[in-house]
């Protein structure tokens, strides 16, 4: 993204929230460990980051390696030092007639991307070294690209995402917040998905759940009424028009293990666009009538963080190391 652009609403570098989508990906969600000695030593390998992930992609520029570190509510003030941004708070679980959504531990993301898994491998190595034993890990997530960028469910997963100067606005905080402004809210949601029950529908059948066609990726027309596909459901309109958010879900799992799976990441500007989406996936609209693609995906985790501006980043470089609490 250029910082040159006059348009840009936020004046301050974000971390890369926008990299490309790559063909693999860690998510690795860390807890750290309750002392004041901890909390400074999370500090500090979050403030280092930035440096470590350069050592690593510059082994290969083309792979387009990123990192993005995103801290919890619960760790916020301790970690960065600065007002936590407006609207973090815990995720909040959605609990429906039929599926719930779980809010599961979690204080520190790092979303590390590459077009090679040995370079996510090897992010992930040296930054739990910086991390030592600060952090426990929470859950660790190696995702792939399968296909043309398919869920394993078969669809095409990702295509309505916003793009050009779109993706800024839907993702980064700007003037409403201007301390948390060049930052960005993200959930994630690891889902697991029953693949034979799918596997019995037909393909007309899995197109209305998802509202897009499943070989050529052609969007339907919403439902004006009664059930309603999981691309409308999460279609969030307004007063002030649609509010879009960023996802870069990834498959993972394990045939041996008989798991698949789909790890969602939001990014969104707003933390409540998110929520409403969820709201309206797991408690339906017309309440009842929930997102059919959760009788073939399971919820089992859910965590909010909020990754940073890079400049944030850059300052917390100058307290870090510094006295504990
Ligand atoms: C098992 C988990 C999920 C799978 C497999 C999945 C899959 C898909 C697919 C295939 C599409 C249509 C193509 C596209 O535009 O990307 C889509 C659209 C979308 N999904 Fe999901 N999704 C999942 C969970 C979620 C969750 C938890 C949210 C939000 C909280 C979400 C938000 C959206 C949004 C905003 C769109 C675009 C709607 C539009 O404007 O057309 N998805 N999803």
């Amino acid at each position: 993204m250029s910082m040159s652009t006059p348009a840009r609403r936020v004046p301050i570098e974000p971390q890369s929230v926008d990299a490309p989508l790559t063909v693999s990906a860690v998510f690795l969600v860390l807890a750290v460990v309750d002392t004041p000695e901890a909390l400074a030593a999370a500090r500090d390998a979050v403030s280092r980051v930035p440096d470590v992930l350069k050592n690593v992609a510059f082994r290969d520029l083309g792979a387009s390696l990123s990192c993005t570190v995103a801290i919890g509510d619960a760790v916020w003030e301790g970690v960065m030092r600065t007002p936590k941004p407006s609207e973090l708070r815990p995720f909040q679980p959605v609990v429906g007639a039929v599926h719930t959504a779980p809010a599961t531990a979690g204080d520190i993301l790092l979303h590390i991307r590459a077009d090679r898994r040995d370079l996510c491998f090897e992010l992930e190595r040296q930054l739990l070294d910086v991390f030592g034993s600060a952090v426990t890990v929470v859950d660790e997530t190696v995702g792939f690209r399968s296909f043309d960028v398919r869920d394993l469910l078969g669809f095409v997963d990702g295509t309505a995402n916003p793009v050009g100067q779109a993706l800024a606005e839907s993702t980064l905080v700007a003037d409403e917040d201007p301390d948390a402004a060049g930052g960005s809210y993200v959930v994630v949601q690891k889902y697991l998905h029953p693949l034979g029950a799918w596997a019995a529908l037909t393909t007309e059948q899995q197109e209305a759940v998802m509202g897009r066609t499943k070989s050529d990726n052609i969007e339907l027309d919403d439902a004006d009424e009664g059930q309603k596909s999981h691309k409308t459901l999460a279609t969030i309109v307004d007063d002030q028009g649609e509010h879009d958010i960023l996802r870069d879900n990834m498959p993972f799992g394990s045939p041996a293990s008989g798991q698949f799976g789909t790890y969602f990441i939001g990014y969104a500007r707003h933390l409540w666009v998110i929520e409403r989406m969820l709201q309206r996936m797991f408690l339906g609209d017309p309440p009842g009538l929930h997102d059919r693609l959760l009788d073939f995906s399971t919820a089992t985790t859910g965590t909010v963080f909020f990754a940073p501006s890079a400049a944030a980043l850059d300052a917390l470089a100058g307290i870090a190391g510094g006295a504990g609490s």
